[in-house]
């Protein structure tokens, strides 16, 4: 990788007795569209919170753009970060305009580069409302588009986004994501959390989380190259069935709604095995999706 923009060393958060982040490593090199995937609770926004200088690390090392992350140096690196946040945005009972005055406040932008950053940004995502309307007033989609732009005001070569799609619209969730790789097209950093799986696709790479720790780190096809080979099988039970007896030749036997996915493990003879299997299920190969990536490394587990 060329020097990376965001480079994480053994980081670990610790609340009291509790490790929210466990001995975390990676980098991601500029201009990345880099995922954080886990499920709830496995410790993305508190490692997001800590890139940005919003919370202290307990233990290793964070480099933002060449420096180092230190106490006392937040605020070099709030220069160089955008951050908008999983619960809070905007100010719902504040104009589109007042949103950004005190975001640019806050920001300590000169009043030119203000109206300058604004303007451009909201051409960016074709903005057709008008900048008096109340926030609580925008639709859900536009509302996060708006927020991005106030997380972009001050040109920040890292944007961190917690989450920004969670209950959008399919159609608008489309949107935001042809916004990201725009951004990432320009040249910036993104660093996006989400939990819908067809998202992540989008993605250059993924980590993926599971109880603070990071488990893996790949672009989309890596890891589901690594995770089931070539021979992932989908079993649509025929008729009357409605369960799957695994047997030991199965390294993975999933369900999904009606139907399961199968891989059988290294070294099986897998037109043998299927035979046992084709009166009373359907079966075709297929690719898997990162869903399944998902399923296998982070919920598998838990189970
Ligand atoms: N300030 C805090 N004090 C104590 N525990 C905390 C604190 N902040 C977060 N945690 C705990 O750390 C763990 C990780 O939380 P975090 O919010 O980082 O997860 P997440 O991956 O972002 O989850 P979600 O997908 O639900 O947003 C959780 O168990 C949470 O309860
Ligand atoms: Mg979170």
């Amino acid at each position: 990788m060329t020097a990376p923009i965001v480079d994480v060393r053994n980081l670990s958060v610790i609340f009291g007795d509790f490790y929210a982040v466990r001995d975390v490593s990676f980098r991601v090199a500029p201009g990345e569209i880099f995922g954080f995937l886990g499920a709830n609770g496995a410790g993305k926004t508190t490692t997001i919170r800590v890139l940005c200088g919003l919370l202290p690390g307990s233990r290793g090392d964070v480099i933002i753009d060449g420096e180092h992350f230190t106490a006392g140096r937040e605020n070099i690196i709030k220069q160089k970060v955008g951050y908008m946040s999983q619960r809070f945005t905007l100010y719902d009972g504040l104009s589109v305009k007042e949103n950004f005055d005190f975001a640019a406040a806050l920001r300590g932008l000169s009043r030119q580069e203000y109206l300058a950053n604004r303007e451009r940004l909201l051409r960016f995502i074709g903005f057709k409302e008008s900048l008096a309307t109340v926030v609580k007033n925008l639709p859900g989609g536009i509302k996060q588009e708006v927020a991005l732009c106030v997380s972009l005001l001050h040109n920040p070569k890292i944007v961190f986004l917690d989450e920004p799609t969670a209950g959008v619209a399919p159609v608008s969730r489309n949107r935001f994501w042809r916004l990201i790789k725009d951004l990432a097209a320009d040249g910036k950093t993104v660093f996006v959390t989400t939990h819908y799986m067809d998202e992540a696709e989008n993605c250059n790479r993924i980590a993926l989380m599971r109880a603070g720790e990071l488990i893996a780190v790949d672009s989309p096809e890596n890891l589901k190259r690594q995770t089931f080979g070539d021979s992932l099988y989908n079993f649509t039970p025929r008729g009357r069935v409605t369960s799957i007896v695994a047997d030991s030749d199965m390294d993975i036997c999933e369900p999904y709604g009606r139907h399961w996915h199968v891989k059988f493990k290294d070294g099986v003879n897998v037109t043998a095995a299927l035979k046992k299997y084709k009166a009373d299920f359907e079966i075709e190969k297929i690719q898997p999706s990162l869903e399944d990536v998902f399923i296998r490394l982070v919920e598998g587990q838990n189970r």
